[in-house]
């Protein structure tokens, strides 16, 4: 069986009387993603009705959307052993060669923020990857030797949040790559329904949809803010969780009806009210609303984006009319009205 190694670095929240993990353990539980999923499953069917070793797959993709548990579904599909690491974690080629070595027959390595493997140990990736080989240097100096290593077959299931950062010949070595996208409001109510329900709790008429559409369309999101809204309810509301107290419950975490938290409106009011709303270039901004540009980058702003509050150009980051508006300010002319072009074809 494929559940979470416990002593993985994935610290996922865990119910702490119960114990009960909110990650789907099968493709069939997994809600939405669909086109990724059907792609996954097809993949794993194939591999397994040929009795092949599955490819690789790359997961990218904000945080919070599913990427670990799907690369755990698929192990569990696979009837696999799924060892996980991350990238910063290979500081040396040894450990890689390590982990590889270690690896049996089919089994999956799972290595999580691909993107921040050193270059170095990516090289010695690579004939791992394409022909199960791993060349291993002995010794230093004259006397230098390299030597071949065979490695059972294994699939490599790397996830990142920055797929951007991901190399060329890295990317084009996995043969499936796979985007997960922000899920829709309904989706994340029926998973908001799922974890409800493996808590033991009773949502009443419209609490999901309530929790749902305040959860940045990111599962993780949409599950902490279930556990926040128990707890008010258990507190504040005789235990009933109905919309008017999720709706209580999350106004009391500052958590506005879009789902906007501090961070997204210091965000804004920072283009806005320092930078004029912009062009601001992202270590700036960071600096001004003291958070890592990284965090900010991956985090925060891809919602924005999405959402259509902020846009990323080549001169820095600029506030779009929905930001003023969301902070009750007028729109500046400039950002509504297009420059006037002068008509050339006109007589
Ligand atoms: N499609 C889904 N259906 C049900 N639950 C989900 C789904 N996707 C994610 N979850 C829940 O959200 C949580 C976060 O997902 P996960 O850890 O897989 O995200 P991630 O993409 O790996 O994030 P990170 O980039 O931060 O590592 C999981 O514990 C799981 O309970
Ligand atoms: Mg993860």
């Amino acid at each position: 069986m494929n559940q979470p190694d416990p002593k993985s670095q994935d610290l996922e929240p865990i119910d702490s009387v119960f114990e009960i993990s909110l990650r789907p353990p099968l493709f069939e539980e997994f809600a939405g993603q669909d086109k990724t999923v059907e792609r996954l499953q097809v993949m794993v069917e194939a591999a397994k009705q040929r009795g092949d070793t599955l490819q690789h797959i790359l997961l990218s993709g904000p945080p919070g959307l599913g990427k670990t548990t799907l690369a755990y579904i698929i192990g569990n599909a696979m009837n696999a052993e799924v060892r996980t690491t991350s990238g910063p974690m290979i500081e040396k080629a040894g450990d890689l060669a390590g982990l590889l070595t270690n690896i049996e027959r089919g089994g999956v390595l799972f290595i999580d923020e691909i993107h921040r493997l050193q270059p170095a140990i990516e090289e010695y990736l690579y004939p791992a990857m394409e022909d199960f080989k791993l060349d291993i240097v002995i010794d230093q100096g004259p006397s230098a030797r390299t030597v071949r290593l065979s490695l059972a077959p294994f699939t490599l299931i790397g996830a990142t949040t920055r797929s951007g950062m991901i190399s060329d010949p890295l990317r084009s070595r996995f043969g499936m790559n796979c985007r997960l996208d922000y899920y829709a409001p309904e989706t994340l109510a029926a998973i908001v329904s799922r974890s409800a329900g493996l808590l033991s709790s009773t949502l009443e008429e419209g609490a999901a949809m309530e929790i749902a559409q305040r959860a940045r369309g990111t599962p993780r999101i949409a599950n902490n803010l279930l556990r926040w809204v128990r707890d008010y309810a258990l507190v504040r509301a005789e235990g009933r969780i109905t919309a008017q107290s999720a709706a209580d419950a999350l106004t009391m975490l500052d958590i506005d009806a879009e789902g906007f938290d501090e961070m997204d409106k210091r965000i804004l009011e920072a283009l806005i009210g320092l930078f004029d709303g912009g062009p601001v270039g992202v270590n700036s901004l960071a600096v001004a609303i003291g958070e890592e540009a990284g965090t900010i980058e991956e985090v925060h702003e891809p919602y924005l984006i999405m959402q259509g509050y902020l846009k990323r150009t080549a001169q820095g980051r600029v506030a779009m009319p929905k930001a003023y508006r969301k902070l009750g300010l007028p729109t500046p002319q400039s950002s509504t009205t297009p420059p006037a072009q002068p008509d050339l074809f006109k007589a």
